[in-house]
C-alpha cells in the first residue's frame, strides 16, 4: 500500500492511473477503523477498482469540540488493517492539505431540509462540514465510484445530494450496515463504551427490528416509537434525540404507513454520554 500524505502527490500519481484507464473506488474515513470500515475496501476491491482510502479527521463537521477533541485515533493499527484488506493507497493528510485556505471562508451547499432534520437539528452544521470535506477529498482523488456505509444514512442521502449539486459523473455505492454478534452497528464511536455499555447498546438494533415487526400489526406510530423511546431511557439510555419512522430519500417523518411504503426507522442516542445512530430500511 502506497501512503500519501501530500495532496499535490496524490492528484499526480492517481492522474497517471487515469491515463492507464485504471477505474478508480474510494473510501474517504476519519481513521478509528473496523470491519465496516474494511467491508467498503473489500467492496471496491471486488469491482477491480484501485482502490483509495483517506483518513483526515474532519474538524468542520464536529459541532462539539470535545467530541473532536476525543475522536478516537488509531492510524497503526488502521495502517496494518487496510494493507491486509489490499488497499491500494492511504491518503493521510494534515489539515493543511485539505483546507489550504484556513478554516474560514467554506463554500456553502444548498441541502435544503435534508440538513436541517434528524442528524441536522441536533448537530447545526454538521452536513455542511461533511459536504467540505468531501468535495475537497474528491476534486483530489476523482474516483469513478465513492463508498459510503448505509450506518450514516443521512449522510449517504446528503452526499447523494452533494453529488447532483455538482452534477458529478461519480456512483455512490451505499454498503450495507456491519454488525457485532450482538447486532450493535459497528462504530468507532463503539471503542468508547465500557463492555457493559456495548451489551446495552445492542438494544437499539432490537428496538428498530421489534418496531420493524410491531409496524405491520399495529398502525398507530407515533405511540409506537414513544413506548420504544421510553423502553430504552427505562433501560439506562441517557437521552434520545429522536427514533422516528421516515422517507428514504427526504427523510421526512412517515405519519400513515401501509406496508408498501418505503421507509427507515432511524435513530440517535445517549448512552454512557456517547452518541450512537442506526437505522433500519422497511
Ligand atoms: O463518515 C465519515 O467517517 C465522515 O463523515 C466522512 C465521510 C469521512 C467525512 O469526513
Amino acid at each position: 500500500m502506497i501512503l500519501i500524505k501530500n495532496a499535490i502527490e496524490l492528484q499526480n500519481l492517481l492522474a497517471k492511473q487515469k491515463r492507464k484507464a485504471q477505474k478508480i473506488g474510494f473510501v474517504p474515513t476519519m481513521g478509528a477503523l473496523h470491519e465496516g470500515h474494511i467491508s467498503l475496501i473489500t467492496n471496491s476491491k471486488s469491482q477491480n477498482l484501485l482502490t483509495v482510502c483517506s483518513i483526515f479527521v474532519n474538524p468542520t463537521q464536529f459541532n462539539d469540540p470535545l467530541d473532536f477533541e476525543k475522536y478516537p485515533q488509531t492510524i497503526e493499527s488502521d495502517i496494518l488493517a487496510l494493507e491486509k484488506a489490499g488497499t491500494d493507497l492511504l491518503f493521510f493528510p494534515n489539515q493543511a492539505q485539505i483546507y489550504p485556505m484556513g478554516l474560514d471562508q467554506q463554500p456553502y451547499y444548498e441541502l435544503g431540509n435534508l440538513e436541517k432534520l434528524l442528524e441536522g437539528k441536533y448537530r447545526p452544521g454538521h452536513f455542511q462540514g461533511v459536504c467540505q470535506v468531501v468535495k475537497r477529498l474528491l476534486d483530489l482523488v476523482s474516483p469513478d465510484k465513492l463508498f459510503l456505509g448505509q450506518k450514516d444514512f443521512q449522510q449517504c442521502m446528503v452526499i447523494q445530494k452533494l453529488l447532483t449539486l455538482q452534477q458529478s459523473a461519480i456512483e455512490l455505492v451505499i454498503c450495507p450496515t456491519l454488525r457485532e454478534a450482538s447486532g450493535l452497528a459497528m462504530s468507532s464511536r463503539n471503542l468508547r463504551l465500557s463492555e457493559e455499555g456495548k451489551l446495552k447498546a445492542a438494544l437499539i438494533y432490537q428496538t428498530l427490528q421489534d418496531l420493524k415487526a410491531k409496524l405491520s400489526i399495529d398502525s398507530s406510530i407515533p405511540q409506537l416509537l414513544e413506548t420504544s423511546k421510553l423502553q430504552l431511557l427505562n433501560a439506562g439510555f441517557n437521552s434520545i434525540d429522536y427514533l422516528q419512522l421516515v422517507d428514504p430519500q427526504s427523510l421526512e417523518p412517515i405519519t400513515n404507513w401501509e406496508p408498501q411504503t418505503k421507509a427507515v426507522l432511524i435513530i440517535a442516542a445517549f448512552l454512557e454520554g456517547i452518541r450512537l445512530i442506526d437505522n433500519l430500511p422497511i
